[in-house]
């Protein structure tokens, strides 16, 4: 049996092909734009991402015995706001995960319903990221698209939607709107009164390998495969990825290195961070995590090595740096804000401390280290929960380079398990679906059989020791720039 996994991201989607021994025989990569309509803005279009989606499974089933395709799945990128009307037309671009527009109704949210109240529907409180502001938005900036909202949906669902006609989501994906009471794996009929809208408008809730229906004649007749593949629910991007490296179970960590940086940590209890700096979401495999999202990671390294050095010769730059522990110049990777653990859509990418001998492989080198040390931000949050980490997995684009790696296990002093395939979401997807369709009997049984760590990067004591010293200088720029922010904002 063959399995495709769909990871539906923000620059590209990559489609997966697994035997049912979770052997990947392929992947296939099709990109689609991102708009930047105003500042802080960052939407697509949900037609995109199909018409993508659809192109990218016809590429991977090239050449392939098409009647052997049993399941498709998703890891999708979370928290965008697609919205459809009567006649199920996408009523304007999907607001994104990264989008920073909403940071009046994230502080009514916070502050006049309330931090507590939010934490007590949901267990999380609002992000300018999540999708319950997002509604807000649409409903206070153009309520003539307001009102012809029927159905409201995240982005791998609409994929879905169209391909099976199921309206449907999964608890992981629906823990990142604000509208879903986590703990309960339920809707939260306090927040959809809230956002002014009602439980109709939202999908149908499943767990992540649980099956949502077969895929429609007409699409099963376009992709040349049978009228009986299933689809399953599938994930957000980092519980699918957290399947996809075998995170799954209690107290295990993953790393997710993408345009987005997370840190995941999977608990068979649910469990609140009393901050609410990390957010409390359920997992792909019937179990809870927590988790730190920073908005920019591998769009740190892609912006200054295409946008402003102006190559793509990632391995020649990073072969010229060679001060770790070092670095006199730090890097705020801020560029679209920062959600884990500062909440604050107006902090910016900020370089500080060159001096005349400073040299671009050392501005190369703190951009690096900048989203390594920006992890351990939400790193440390999760210890002082009392959360013991001593190692964890790591996936994504990011993932590749053994440089970062190397940065991340000594800044965060853990080991770092470097799995066989860094397609961490692809992959989750396509576990997601062999699950669905009985392959194994659940997801740790599959992650146990599947996922292979392939290498380890441990920390070494005197690097440790140097960049510990480097991370309590790197900790105070934030709050002696944050004054500034506001006011450059
Ligand atoms: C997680 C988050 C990002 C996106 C990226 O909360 O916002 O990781 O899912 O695709």
């Amino acid at each position: 049996m063959l399995y495709i996994g769909v990871d539906l991201g923000t620059s590209a989607v990559k489609v997966l092909l697994m035997e049912g021994n979770g052997t990947i025989k392929k992947t296939v990569s099709r990109e689609y734009p991102l708009y930047f309509p105003n500042p802080g803005w960052s939407e697509q279009k949900p037609e995109d991402w199909y018409a993508q989606s659809i192109a990218g499974i016809k590429e991977l089933l090239e050449g392939e015995d098409k009647s052997q395709v049993a399941g498709i799945s998703f890891g999708g990128q979370m928290h965008g706001l697609v919205i459809l009307d009567e006649n199920d037309e996408v009523i304007r671009p999907a607001l994104l995960w990264n989008d920073g527009r909403t940071y009046e109704e994230t502080d009514y949210l916070n502050q006049v319903i309330g931090q507590d109240k939010l934490s007590e529907y949901t267990a999380n409180i609002a992000f300018t990221g999540f999708t319950a502001p997002k509604i807000l938005w649409v409903k206070n900036k153009e309520p003539e698209n307001f009102a012809r909202i029927q159905k409201i949906m995240l982005p791998k669902d609409y994929i879905a939607y169209k391909l099976t006609g199921v309206f449907a989501t999964d608890v992981s994906d629906a823990s990142g709107m604000l509208l879903f009471d986590v703990k309960n794996r339920c809707w939260s009929k306090e927040m959809c009164e809230i956002c002014g809208i009602t439980v109709d408008m939202l999908a149908g809730i499943y767990e992540s390998y649980e099956k949502i229906g077969v895929v429609k004649a007409d699409v099963a007749a376009e992709l040349g495969i049978g009228e009986n593949v299933i689809v399953a629910a599938g994930a957000g991007d980092n519980a699918a990825a957290a399947v996809g490296t075998g995170t799954v179970g209690e107290g295990m960590c993953n790393i997710s290195l993408g345009t987005s940086g997370t840190i995941f940590i999977s608990s068979k209890e649910f469990r609140v961070d009393q901050y609410n700096a990390l957010h409390a979401f359920a997992h792909a495999d019937g179990t809870y995590h927590l988790m730190g999202c920073m908005l920019s990671a591998a769009s740190c390294n892609k912006w200054w090595m295409e946008e402003i050095l102006g190559t793509k010769a990632y391995a020649d730059e990073q072969t010229a740096i060679t001060k770790l522990g070092e670095n006199h110049v730090y890097f705020l990777p801020y560029l679209m804000g920062e959600r884990s653990p500062h909440n604050n859509p107006k902090a910016r990418g900020t370089f500080i401390g060159m001096t005349m001998d400073t040299s671009r492989a050392d501005m190369y080198q703190a951009v690096l280290e900048g989203v390594a040390f920006a992890l351990r931000d939400s790193f440390e949050v999760a210890k002082s929960l009392g959360i013991q980490i001593e190692r964890t997995k790591i996936c994504g684009g990011g993932a590749k380079s053994l440089l970062w790696k190397k940065m991340i296990a000594n800044i965060l002093n853990v080991k770092v398990d470097v799995i066989e395939s860094e397609e961490g979401p692809g992959l989750g997807g396509a576990m997601l679906a062999a699950v669905a369709n009985g392959e194994y009997p659940d997801v740790e049984t599959a992650a146990a059989a599947i996922v292979k760590v392939v290498d380890t990067v441990v920390p070494e004591p005197e690097l440790v020791e140097k960049y510990e010293a480097r991370y309590q200088q790197f900790r105070q720029i934030y709050p002696a720039c944050k004054p500034l922010f506001d006011v450059i904002a």
